[in-house]
């Protein structure tokens, strides 16, 4: 059985009175019990978010983090220091860094081998785009991002992380895949993995993320290969991305 999880994604979005309403306001609608709910927060605001949260249900995530493990690499992040501030999990691979900052199937696979190194959690980023659908495309764009990770890291580092599904032409757009275009490459994805391991494509958290809202959120999240979510938008709002996290 998979344990849930429902990420949110505030991107470059908010100042450090916004971030701590935001997080506040989301910790004041769980309840002790509850887990698997998580903030991907500016590099900036990550300590002081961490601090606010440390000891709640709420965990802390980062966008991003640097392909080295430290030195002269001026304006990057290392995994150490996200670990240091209380990160749990690491975006790697979002779509919009590959796009706007020329990440590449490579230097995303470094990444994700630097957060798992200190223990932080990746959450691998893959997804095809519109032209790449449309050109029937989608299913090799997969593979590609995915073999790049299994070639440097292994398969048996698929253990330890998340796999976050977002078709780039879902992302911002409002245009969410249908649950069905959704399911088909959630369960590409597990038995793509299966295929080397079994027991690992069996307990990989995969969330599906792009325009997830709070009125689709739960016919998503029923389909069975499928196991939560990673909003942007909708995590900028307390109400929002609660009622999406109680839709799972
Ligand atoms: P969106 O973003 O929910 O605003 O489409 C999702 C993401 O980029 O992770």
């Amino acid at each position: 059985m998979r344990q849930p999880l429902v990420m949110g994604n505030w991107k470059m979005n908010g100042l450090r009175a916004d971030g701590l309403a935001l997080a506040q306001s989301i910790i004041d609608g769980l309840n002790a019990g509850d887990q698997g709910i998580a903030v991907c927060v500016p590099f900036v605001y990550i300590s002081e978010v961490g601090k606010l949260i440390e000891s709640t249900p709420l965990a802390l995530g980062s966008q991003n983090v640097a392909d080295q493990e430290k030195g002269a690499f001026t304006g990057e992040i290392s995994a150490s220091m996200l670990k240091d501030c209380g990160v749990t999990y690491a975006l790697v691979g979002h779509s919009e860094r590959r796009t706007c900052y020329a990440d590449t199937d490579q230097t995303v696979a470094a990444r994700f081998c630097q957060a798992q190194k200190e223990g932080v959690i990746p959450v691998l980023c893959i997804g095809e785009t519109l032209e790449e659908r449309e050109g029937d495309k989608t299913f090799a764009v997969i593979d590609e991002q995915l073999n790049a990770v299994i070639e440097m890291a292994g398969v048996e580092a698929l253990a330890n992380s998340v796999i976050a599904y977002e078709p780039v032409w879902a992302i911002g757009t409002g245009k969410t895949a249908s649950d069905e275009q959704a399911q088909e490459v959630h369960k590409y994805i597990r038995e793509k993995i299966a295929e080397k391991d079994a027991a690992i494509a069996e307990q990989l958290q995969i969330l599906y993320g792009g325009s997830v809202k709070p009125n689709n959120a739960k016919a998503l999240f029923s389909m069975p290969d499928i196991d939560g979510g990673l909003i942007g938008g909708a995590s900028l709002d307390a109400e929002s991305f609660l009622s999406i996290y109680r839709s799972i």
